[in-house]
């Protein structure tokens, strides 16, 4: 089978360079074009300041990055990891050019027009590209992926949303460094304290949540309304956003009704086969004290890419449920879950080799 082609822009950022490990052996996708700002006119392994072992795939290395103009872009899919600032003009520039644009930037997750996607939790919101095209006046279009730890939270609360009548949420974030991207928080910042506020993300876990939790209806979703009260902070992990979740709900909850729902959870990537599709999306831990950021962040059959869950108990009374959960911030809660919205586009018939 021909891969499509797939271009990353921002592919020198903490993001970009995940993209680079997920697409570089991918069954559906090559590598075509790398896209930077101040990178641009450089051989990839020299203008990258490479993260992770192990080192820069050798056929990405020499690949020269190109300035983020979508003329001349031999791509069928695009992947962008850019400064919301920047993705605000550039990735409108690049679906006005006839571009299917994947997007981890916060800019366009709102706009009611654009799909804000957990291929497992709300696939069906893709339905919105074709009004976005119609009223954008574009060939191309714009999916987004949600906010790190807004994923977590709401691949979680999909099958609890599901099961039970949730009255309220209450969550608390430990979110690693990697989540500022790079060089994000300064060393003498973080080592050996936690800070107790990172911008705009408190607010973007409660939208964004409603939204991935919201029915799409009439050509627009009609966001989920329990409330959800977000407190975020920055602790000196590397990778992994640990979170608490207080869910008060109508009714007893029956904590094993629960477990059983988010070990049983399976989604449309699960469906389909999807090469990125981990098994369980949800995995569920017995143990008094897990999930841990740094045994479990890496969990599931597609690693990085499920949601390890524990602590499962009752809160002030029966009618309410506490969780502790963990996600990867930069594979599931970001590169990893874009591919998997391209390749679902790609199942799905949205994007094509053509
Ligand atoms: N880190 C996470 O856990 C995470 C999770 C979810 C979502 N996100 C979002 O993903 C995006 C990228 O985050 P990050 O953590 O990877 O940030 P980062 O490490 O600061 O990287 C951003 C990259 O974007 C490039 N860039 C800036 N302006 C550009 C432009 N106009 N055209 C092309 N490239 C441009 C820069 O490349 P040059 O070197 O070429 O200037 C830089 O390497 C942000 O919107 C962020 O909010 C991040």
């Amino acid at each position: 089978v021909k891969k499509l082609k797939a271009a990353i822009l921002g592919a020198t950022g903490t993001v970009g360079q995940r993209f680079i490990q997920m697409l570089h052996e991918h069954p559906w996708f090559e590598v075509s074009d790398l896209m930077g700002k101040t990178s641009a006119g450089r051989r990839y392994g020299e203008a990258v300041n490479w993260l992770w072992s192990p080192e820069v795939p050798e056929e990405i290395r020499g690949i020269e990055v190109k300035p983020s103009k979508p003329r001349n872009l031999d791509s069928n899919i695009v992947f962008s990891a850019i400064p919301a600032d920047e993705a605000r003009t550039v990735e409108p520039s690049f679906a006005e050019a006839g571009f299917p644009v994947v997007s981890n930037a916060s800019a366009h997750r709102m706009d009611p027009t654009v799909p804000l996607i957990i291929p497992e939790v709300n696939s069906g919101h893709l339905g919105l590209i074709d009004g976005q095209r119609e009223g954008k006046g574009w060939d191309g279009f714009i999916v987004t992926n949600p906010n790190c730890s807004a994923i977590n939270l709401a691949l979680v609360l999909k099958p609890i949303h599901d099961l039970l009548t949730i009255e309220k949420v209450i969550v608390t974030t430990m979110q690693a460094v990697s989540g500022a991207g790079y060089p994000g928080v300064p060393s003498l910042s973080i080592t050996d304290n936690v800070i107790p506020f990172i911008e705009r993300e408190e607010e973007k876990m409660v939208t964004e949540t409603r939204k991935i939790l919201g029915r799409l209806e009439g050509g627009r979703v009609i966001e989920a309304s329990f409330p959800i009260a977000a407190s975020c902070n920055r602790v000196p992990t590397i990778d992994g956003h640990l979170e608490s979740v207080y869910i008060d709900a109508e009714g007893e909850v029956d904590i094993e009704g629960v477990k059983e729902a988010l070990r049983n959870f399976r989604g449309r990537p699960q469906d389909l086969g999807l090469p990125s599709a981990p098994a369980d999306p949800i995995i569920v831990r017995e143990e008094m004290d897990r999930p841990q950021t740094r045994l479990d962040r890496m969990g599931g059959t597609v690693p990085g890419m499920s949601v390890s869950v524990g602590r499962l108990r009752h809160g002030v009374d029966d009618d309410s449920l506490q969780i502790t959960l963990i996600g990867h911030n930069t594979i599931r809660g970001a590169a990893g879950t874009a591919v998997l919205i391209g390749e679902l586009l790609l199942a799905e018939k949205l994007i094509g080799g053509g």
